[in-house]
């Protein structure tokens, strides 16, 4: 499927929710929302250092077909998971160590009632084309849904950074992740056509045009991701503890001079997770600005030197990464532009490629990458989209 047919994409899903709310509650539902997965161009691992990222929302989301109850009774049926069923009463959410996919909805309405403490209950059915995951925001896509059937079943007046703010309180608070902001707020606020710089201490935001008759290749290297949460707090903390040493409140105000002044009074490891960090905010800006001038050979070099810093200094790709990276660069040169996506230890890769070569990437990734690391990929030809509060 080279060309992507969003219509039809979007079509299929709600007709999909719609039958199966049908099945489930016997009557219509009164409201489909959908919200978006994302892929992340470039700025990995600085929005939790009130750095810069520079994500797209792309055309794979959460559907939720919904109706309003008059008590406070929620009633989920997730049709894409093993247990499909949840219920719960809004004045008594806990934990559910059996069903996790339960938490995300439980933890982001938990966290509307600090502001909505008026809301009811709803009868939801859930689903989904965002691999889960895969380092697409599966979550904050299903926590921005939630945030939109409820800001339109109870006519709330919540704005999209708002509601990327709950979000995120929900993976903080309730589901254990200490993520950034940057999943949800694209998830909320992005644009089609168009990515978006982040600014992610002061949550102001710019967009950028995705170059014409270019593609947002995504691969899932269908690597299963381990120990995701654990391993991505520690490096939070790395981080933090690096700001701590300097006196800021984040490695967003340190400089590489800086530094690379203070490398021996710091534990080397920490040294390159903060390398990455400062070097990586000047890359998203530098990209914004390739992107605007459609300076594609600034974008692949840009691409490239941050795959090599979570490579190398971050520490969070796999060899199964880098080796879609290194097979599909081979391809594309300075043409386009390849790297990691996401929070990674598994996951997916971004290329960014010229329309016209995308046959041609998709045949060395085919030919090569099972061949190579005995895994068969995912490929996903994205556009960007826009966002569920935009
Ligand atoms: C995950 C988190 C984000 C961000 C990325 C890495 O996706 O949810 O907040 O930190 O990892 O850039």
């Amino acid at each position: 499927m080279t060309q992507i047919n969003l219509a039809q994409q979007n079509v299929e899903q709600k007709e999909l929710v719609q039958q199966l709310f049908e099945q489930q509650f016997k009557r219509s539902a009164e409201l489909i929302a959908h919200a978006p997965g994302r892929v992340n161009l470039i700025g990995d691992h600085t929005d939790y250092n009130d750095g810069f990222v520079l994500p797209a929302a792309i055309n794979y989301g959460t559907t939720i077909a919904a109706s309003a109850r008059k008590d406070k009774v929620i009633k989920v049926y997730a049709h894409d998971c093993e247990q499909q069923t949840s219920e719960f009463t809004l004045n008594e959410i806990s934990f559910d160590q059996d069903m996790m996919w339960s938490n995300y909805v439980k933890g982001t309405l938990q966290a509307l009632m600090k502001t909505h403490p008026e809301i009811n209950g709803a009868n939801l059915v859930v689903t989904g084309d965002v691999p889960q995951g895969a380092g697409l925001s599966s979550s904050a896509s299903f926590e921005i849904a939630i945030l939109k059937t409820f800001a339109q079943l109870y006519h709330l007046e919540l704005d999209g950074i708002s509601a990327a703010l709950i979000g995120q309180q929900a993976e903080n608070n309730f589901v254990g992740c200490n993520c950034g902001i940057m999943d949800q707020l694209i998830s909320a606020m992005g644009q089609q056509d168009h990515a978006m710089l982040l600014d992610c201490r002061s949550l102001s935001f710019e967009d950028a045009p995705i170059p014409d008759n270019f593609t947002l290749f995504i691969v899932n290297s269908n690597v299963k991701r381990g120990l995701v949460d654990s391993a991505y707090n520690l490096r939070r903390e790395q981080c933090e503890q690096v700001a701590k040493f300097f006196g800021v409140s984040a490695l967003r105000d340190v400089t590489l001079e800086q530094l690379s002044s203070a490398k021996e009074q710091i534990d080397p490891v920490f040294f390159k997770r903060a390398r990455h960090v400062i070097s990586e905010n000047a890359r998203a800006i530098i990209t914004l600005k390739a992107l605007k001038n459609n300076d594609i050979e600034k974008i692949s070099i840009a691409m490239k030197e941050s795959h090599i810093s979570l490579r190398d200094d971050f520490e969070v790709t796999t060899k199964e990464m880098d080796g879609l990276v290194e097979m599909i660069d081979s391809v594309l040169g300075v043409e386009g532009g390849v790297r990691m996506t996401g929070g990674g230890f598994g996951g997916c890769i971004v290329a960014l490629v010229p329309t016209s070569m995308v046959e041609q990437v998709k045949d060395v990734v085919n030919s090569r990458y099972e061949k190579e690391f005995g895994l068969s990929p995912s490929i996903y030809l994205c556009i960007a989209t826009q966002g569920a509060f935009r």
